[in-house]
């Protein structure tokens, strides 16, 4: 028996300590949440993509009364460029939410579906996506590849 040990790593920043450019994209993501669509959980997400030609694409969670109907704000965001973006290669996403109920002071995760998109995307073109995540305030966590930090022993199609 052989024990193996996976080292996962992050990096955890004060907003302002973060390039202009990427303090932009979790700008567009806090503005995306405006137009989620969440009466349900109450909870606003929004994500924002930006391509190698530097142009950002936006999403947000839009549910519905049918629950398993609704999406993600990162998936929203990352079929929209598998949409319009054909070609293009993904450099980052930002993830930010917020909520009427209390202000969120911490960064938020995406879920497991969302993980797998993001993973796929990335192996496309073999680029590591950046991941800048943040609540509505609050320091920003920042992981560089999908793979070794958000899902390692990632499902792969063996063919
Ligand atoms: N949600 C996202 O948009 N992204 C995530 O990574 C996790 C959860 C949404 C789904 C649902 O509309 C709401 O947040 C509460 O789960």
């Amino acid at each position: 028996m052989h024990k193996i040990e996976l080292n996962l790593s992050y990096e955890l920043y004060e907003p302002d300590e973060l390039s202009f450019e990427n303090q932009e994209l979790l700008a567009k993501a806090l503005d995306a949440t405006q137009n989620a669509y969440a009466p349900y959980s109450n909870f606003f997400v929004g994500a924002a993509v930006r391509l190698n030609d530097g142009s950002i694409i936006v999403g947000n969670n839009q549910e519905n009364a049918a629950y398993p109907s609704g999406i993600c704000a990162e998936r929203n965001a990352l079929f929209h460029v598998g949409a319009v973006g054909k070609g293009s290669i993904i450099e980052a996403i930002a993830i930010r939410a917020r909520t009427p109920s209390f202000i969120l002071n911490q960064p938020i995760f995406p879920c497991g579906a969302c993980r797998q998109v993001m993973l796929e995307y990335e192996q496309l073109t073999g680029k590591p996506i950046l991941v800048l995540m943040q609540g509505e305030i609050g320091k920003v966590m920042l992981a560089r590849g999908i793979e070794n930090f958000l899902l390692p022993l990632v499902f792969k199609l063996i063919k």
